[in-house]
Order: C-alpha cells, then sequence, then structure tokens
C-alpha cells in the first residue's frame, strides 16, 4: 500500500524532542501515572494490582467496554471496540471503502481522516470551513453523489477549535439519513467545550448509521496511553473491524486498558482540569493578539484544545515557523501542514508553560519591529 507523508505528523517528528517550547500540541499536558491512580477507588486498585499480562479481549476487556458504553445514552459494550485512534481509521476505512467511492471530508482535516481513503482510491470532495468557522450545511448536500459512502466529521474540530450547535448537528444528520449516509465522526476532542451550555452530544446516540471515535489522548490529557474506542449501532461494520484488527495490534495493552478504566470512571479530573488550562491559555493568547494585531489575527475556538491564527507577513508561514524555532526554540505549526495555505499557523493552548512560551515569541517580535 502506498500512502502520501503525514505532513503533520513529520513536522512533529522533526522538533517535538529535540526542540525546547512547543506553541502547537493539540494534546494536553500528559498526567502521570500517579495522577492516574490517585484518583482510583479500592476496586480499581485492585485489578491494576493483580494485573496479568497475558493476551487481551481484541474487542477491549469487557470491564471497559461497559464503562465506555457508559459514557453515552444509547449504547452498551456491544457497541465498542477498544482499539487505538489511528488504528481505527485505519481500519474503518479499509473495511467499507473500494476504488472509486468518494467521501466527504472537511477542510482542512487532520491528515489520516481522509488519506487513507485516497490511498485506497476513494475520491475526496471537500466540505470547506475557514478560519473564521464560517461553513454552510446546505453545501454539503451539494457535494453529495452517487458514489458517496462516506460523511467524515470532526467535532470539536482540529486545528480551528469549531464546534456547531446541537441544531446545527441535528441538520447535518437529518441531511445524512435522507440520503442514508454513513458518518465517520472522529470525536477525539469530545467534551473539551469551553462553555459546558455548548456542549454536544455524540453521533452514534443521534444517528443510528454512524460510527464514532473517541479516545484518551485530547479530552483526557493521556495521549501516551495510545487508547481509544468507536462507538457504533453499526454491528456489522463492528463484526469486520473487528476481524481486521487480527492483522494488526490483534489486541489492546493490558496495563493501558486499566488506566484508561480508571481515567473514564473519574473523567472530572482529567477533563475539567484541561478544559481550565486551555481556557486561561486562550484568554493569554487574545490579548497577545490584541497586542500585535498588526502580525496575526485569530477567531476564538469554543471547543477543543487548538485554533487556526492567521499571520500578516511578506513570507510563507513555513519560513516564519522555520526562523521561529531555530531563533527561539518554539515550535509552531504552519497551516502547510495541513495544506491549508502559506499564512496560518496551529496554536494549541492544552500547555502549563503556554505563558513562558508566548512570552518567548513576543520577544522575537518586538525584535523584529523598527
Ligand atoms: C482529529 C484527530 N483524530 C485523531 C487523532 C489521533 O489521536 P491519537 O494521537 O490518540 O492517535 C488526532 C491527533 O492529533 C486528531 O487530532
Amino acid at each position: 500500500m502506498l500512502i502520501d507523508d503525514f505532513k503533520l505528523e513529520r513536522y512533529f517528528a522533526k522538533y517535538e524532542f529535540s526542540t525546547k517550547y512547543l506553541i502547537s500540541s493539540s494534546d494536553c499536558d500528559g498526567f502521570s501515572l500517579e495522577y492516574i491512580l490517585s484518583s482510583a477507588d479500592d476496586k480499581e486498585m485492585s485489578l491494576w494490582n493483580n494485573l496479568r499480562f497475558g493476551y487481551t479481549d481484541s474487542r477491549g476487556s469487557e470491564f471497559l467496554r461497559e464503562s465506555i458504553a457508559s459514557q453515552y445514552k444509547t449504547l452498551d459494550l456491544n457497541n465498542v471496540l477498544v482499539m487505538s485512534p489511528g488504528e481505527a481509521n485505519f481500519i474503518l476505512m479499509n473495511t467499507i471503502l473500494n476504488k472509486g467511492d468518494e467521501i466527504i471530508c472537511m477542510y482542512p482535516s487532520y491528515q489520516s481522516l481522509y488519506q487513507v481513503a485516497v490511498s485506497l482510491g476513494a475520491v475526496v470532495k471537500w466540505w470547506k470551513f475557514d478560519s473564521h468557522q464560517n461553513y454552510q450545511v446546505q453545501e454539503l448536500e451539494s457535494l453529495l453523489s452517487k458514489k458517496t459512502k462516506l460523511l467524515v466529521l470532526n467535532f470539536p474540530h482540529n486545528p480551528t477549535g469549531f464546534l456547531p450547535s446541537v441544531d446545527d448537528l441535528n441538520k447535518i444528520i437529518s441531511l445524512a439519513r435522507k440520503y442514508n449516509l454513513l458518518i465517520f465522526s472522529d470525536e477525539m476532542y469530545h467534551q473539551l467545550v469551553h462553555d459546558a451550555s455548548k456542549q454536544i452530544p455524540s453521533i452514534c446516540d443521534l444517528y443510528e448509521n454512524s460510527v464514532c471515535l473517541w479516545g484518551m489522548a485530547k479530552s483526557f490529557g493521556l495521549a501516551g496511553l495510545r487508547f481509544g474506542w468507536v462507538t457504533s449501532h453499526r454491528a456489522d461494520i463492528l463484526k469486520k473491524m473487528v476481524s481486521f484488527k487480527d492483522y494488526l495490534s490483534i489486541c489492546n495493552n493490558a496495563a493501558g486498558e486499566v488506566l484508561t478504566y480508571i481515567a473514564l470512571n473519574h473523567k472530572d479530573n482529567f477533563i475539567n482540569h484541561n478544559i481550565k488550562k486551555i481556557v486561561k491559555n486562550k484568554k493569554l493568547f487574545s490579548e497577545f493578539v490584541r497586542r500585535n494585531s498588526d502580525l496575526i489575527e485569530f477567531v476564538e475556538p469554543v471547543a477543543g484544545s487548538t485554533a487556526l491564527a492567521k499571520l500578516n507577513i511578506d513570507c510563507p508561514s513555513l519560513d516564519y515557523c522555520e526562523k521561529l524555532v531555530s531563533k527561539t526554540g518554539i515550535m509552531m505549526v504552519p497551516g502547510e501542514m495541513f495544506d491549508y495555505g502559506d499564512s496560518y499557523v496551529r496554536i494549541g493552548f492544552g500547555r502549563e508553560n503556554f505563558d513562558e512560551v508566548l512570552k518567548i515569541w513576543e520577544s522575537y517580535i518586538n525584535e523584529k519591529k523598527p
């Protein structure tokens, strides 16, 4: 199988562990093992202390699938498959797509959401958003054809932090229902909503013809666990997916299952902590943008951990980012990594040292001012 490089991931690979500061990460700081275990009750501690490293159930152990299902309104453990998020995306595309099929995907998007489909010979049609988060639900209908197999959504959205209203979400689902269209809903940032009144439900609780993805990396600040899950009412798709998994990881790592279970059962300790940090850093960034409005503009995200900011500069954003990292040690992701023109950067709000990094960036900006 031939597949293009994952630009964003390759850019991270170049700098993430060699440079001093990161200002574009989509994950929040990783919590410690001690923090996870300090949330555990006696029953959960006993699971941890009695852990054995044999194979686990390839669907995910029952205790974990039950806990995952309880996060949703319409699911039980049979609607859940546990696997790493990248694996889930890869498997889903491989089990449902054929050469010549069309998929509709939001633009810009996290690359794996369309690149695996492209490598399988599918054709992507783009549902376009701009960095001001303008979009039209009606436009979706004009993208549909007889060959459309899948609508790929990602709310809260990486990189813009966009979240639709419940009304708009229902309009999207009505449209999918009208055309009996399968939705793959990447909800990796689910519940990471800055104002609780804007929270939206998972699509799998609203639409029977969907496969939804959530996991530990973003909402929970546990990216290193490498855990995620798909949920669906489509038993036929889940059956195919678990069979495909036999050729990849086969089953999940035993320690990760217990840690994921504990984090899920005490999700407020993780998600609320992350939301507070994101909201604080978003405010710092808004003040920074006001002070530097000649250089940068952005629309405040309402959800997720990232935003796309526009740079008013006379060179490509990739060049700007390369200079910034070499002069200051700050790694910033240019819009080019999302194939999104050459004047945007992604900002990530999930890190504790955000203020420190912003100050270093601002000194760099001020040094360059005449
Ligand atoms: C929209 C989206 N989906 C999936 C993933 C993959 O998540 P994980 O790192 O847990 O594999 C990411 C990671 O950045 C993402 O932003």
